[in-house]
């Protein structure tokens, strides 16, 4: 979780992947980390500490409403959320490339008429490859411009969102830096 944190924050560890697998890797750590959190409660819930557990709960289930509202926002490949600016030229961009090369209207673009564009396009000799390469395109024109529609709303959610995330982490932090503080008081050793 904190090496996360580190690389989004830290310039230095730019060249260290990219953050969208360390965020998988995130995800898989958080999720593993919540399952053993469950085993050693051993399904117990009681007393000040379960305070803890629910709150690392909660920050669990809300990290699937961060990880939707993530790829909702289109971002550059180094990960940086692109503005609108920046979205809108990609959009372009992808409307030339599917005008020229491939003679694709936007207004062709929908689920039902991409079987048509595919045949379209194999009758006049593009390569599997290539044909595939081009429905990719014009199906991403059209997420596009849904993100387009709803970028500014999604940022906003996406604020506020970690409003709620981080402070419960470190909330949850904080119960947990007591309750082993509390445990260590008690007279507990490590098991070896
Ligand atoms: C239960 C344990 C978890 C803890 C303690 C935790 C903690 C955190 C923290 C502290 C951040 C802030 C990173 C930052 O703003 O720099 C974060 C970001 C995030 N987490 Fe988690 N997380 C957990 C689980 C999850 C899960 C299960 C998911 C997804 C299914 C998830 C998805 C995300 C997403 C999408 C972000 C935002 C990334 C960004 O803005 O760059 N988290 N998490």
């Amino acid at each position: 979780m904190l090496i996360y944190i580190l690389r989004k924050r830290l310039t230095a560890l730019s060249r260290w992947g990219r953050l969208k697998n360390w965020l998988e890797f995130h995800i898989f750590l958080c999720t593993w980390g919540t399952i053993m959190v469950l085993f050693h409660t051993s399904f117990k819930f009681g007393g000040i500490i379960s305070v803890g557990f629910w709150t690392l709960a909660v920050v669990w289930l809300s990290g699937f409403i961060g990880r939707y509202l993530y790829i909702q926002i289109p971002r550059t490949i180094e990960d940086r959320i692109m503005t609108l600016n920046e979205v809108i030229e990609l959009k372009n961009k992808n409307i030339e490339l599917l005008s020229t090369k491939y003679h694709i209207s936007i207004s062709d673009i929908s689920r039902k008429e991409i079987s048509k564009i595919r045949l379209r396009l194999l009758a006049e000799n593009f390569s599997k490859k290539e044909i595939r390469k081009a429905v990719r395109l014009a199906l991403n024109e059209k997420i596009l411009e849904g993100r387009i529609k709803r970028l500014e709303q999604m940022l906003k959610i996406f604020h506020y969102w970690h409003i709620a995330h981080v402070p419960l982490t470190a909330l949850m932090i904080f119960i947990l830096i007591i309750h082993v503080s509390v445990v260590l008081f008690f007279g507990y050793k490590w098991i070896f």
